[in-house]
């Protein structure tokens, strides 16, 4: 069912699906259009897992967030039993916004329209079958579905999501050491990116742009260096090593590549450049290990889901990126710094080294995909090719949405004449 805050036109989305030319960039509509964008919405952003927020965003009870994306508001809180839920953020009575706040702390979830409130685990706290003629047992808050990972908090908004299962075990497989349920946001970034989200998880499948663009991620990971067959046996040598080193902490083999070949998700561990153990401005360490981790030299676990998430977490810190779209042209984009919850800032690490590496990537990011929207936005718009060795990932994120984007279509029934 098409959520009535999302319409569009199946036909017009068949022929422009249609118009696709595989191996190269969508057509302009899929970057501009109000309706592709609800289409998006309803198709992908309502059917996928979204991540919502780390569970450490809320590490005691009456602890909340909640997060805006497109019609719909979702409430994180804790329960007194310590079990995360999410519920829509609208009142049973006349469907008011319950928090406004995207995070604190609360004892019970008041209304503030009418006063009704509402326990931490949703149940309505008013009595109400008198006056309203319905038990308040009928007006709970209506719930979410939540997936915790290894502390990372997903969320499924519409009634038939897809199947998370293999994602959600072989994300918390990895990242489990990682410890990042016992950790701290140490700084939160928002941005308001003046591109389309797809333009922006394209512009995060390649690395093709990252020697013009990014002189800082650059030096410490092998994406660039690897596709030069020149040094491709020292990309070897060090990945070997790495994995020696991996296999002897326990920690699964890691792999210099970038490769996404199919599905919504991956997570691997990549190793980082020789002398580099954390991904800072020089590779030293910012911050204290966190989790179970007993060596600074891990490389960086990298995991990214389709359509709103990627994080890297290196040894001592985890920088998690989380996408909103705000129309067909804006992207709220969420970055997170995390740290282990014990560390002092000041004390344990320092803003200004924790930070630099991603925010500065980041921010490089956010200005290039801005400029690659006002150039798709053009009537001089035609859409490329994409590398065959370097953007294979941008093509596979491409036909991964555009075969999500269509309903499935019910077999045709053939009747024998
Ligand atoms: S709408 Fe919430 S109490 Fe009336
Ligand atoms: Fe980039």
């Amino acid at each position: 069912m098409i959520h009535d805050s999302y319409a569009y036109d199946a036909a017009m989305l068949d022929d422009l699906v249609r118009s696709h030319r595989p191996g190269g960039p969508l057509p302009q509509a899929f970057y501009t259009s109000p309706a592709v964008f609800n289409a998006d919405m309803d198709r992908i952003f309502g059917r996928y897992w979204l991540h919502a927020g780390h569970s450490c965003m809320l590490p005691e009870p009456g602890d909340f967030i909640t997060w805006q994306v497109g019609s719909d508001s979702i409430l994180v809180v804790r329960g007194r039993d310590g079990a995360i839920r999410a519920f829509h953020n609208a009142c049973r009575h006349r469907g008011a916004r319950l928090c406004r706040d995207e995070i604190g702390r609360k004892p019970r979830i008041t209304c503030p329209y009418h006063a009704w409130s509402y326990d931490l685990d949703g149940r309505c706290l008013v009595k109400t079958e008198k006056e309203f003629g319905v038990h308040e047992r009928e007006l709970g808050l209506v719930p979410v579905r939540l997936r915790d990972v290894a502390g990372l908090l997903f969320v499924a908004l519409g009634d038939d999501p897809v199947d998370f299962d293999s994602a959600a075990a072989g994300i918390a497989s990895l990242l489990a050491v990682h410890g990042l349920e016992r950790g701290k946001v140490a700084k939160q970034a928002t941005y308001d990116v003046k591109a389309n989200w797809k333009l922006v998880f394209e512009n995060n499948r390649e690395c093709y742009h990252c020697p013009s663009a990014h002189p800082e991620y650059i030096k410490g990971t092998y994406d660039v260096m690897r596709l030069d067959p020149r040094r491709a046996a020292e990309v070897e040598r060090v990945a070997e090593a790495a994995n020696r080193r991996f296999a002897a902490l326990g920690l699964e083999p890691g792999d210099a590549s970038s490769r996404m070949t199919e599905g919504f998700w991956r997570a691997r561990r990549a190793p980082l450049m020789e002398g580099w153990v954390t991904q800072s401005l020089d590779g030293t360490p910012v911050a204290p290990l966190m989790g179970n981790l007993k060596d600074r030299d891990v490389g960086t676990l990298r995991i990214t889901v389709f359509p709103n998430f990627w994080q890297h977490a290196s040894s001592d810190h985890a920088v998690a990126t989380r996408l909103t779209p705000v129309d067909a042209t804006r992207t709220r984009v969420d970055v997170w710094w995390i740290v282990d919850k014990d560390a002092q800032e000041g004390r344990d690490y320092d803003l200004a080294k924790l930070m630099p590496f991603w925010q500065r990537t980041s921010e490089q990011d956010w200005a290039i995909c801005a400029e690659n929207q006002a150039g798709v936005s053009s009537r001089g718009y035609r859409p490329g090719r994409y590398g065959l060795t370097q953007e294979t990932n941008v093509a596979q994120f491409v036909e991964w949405y555009l075969g999500e984007l269509q309903p499935r279509q019910a077999p045709l029934k053939v009747v024998s004449a």
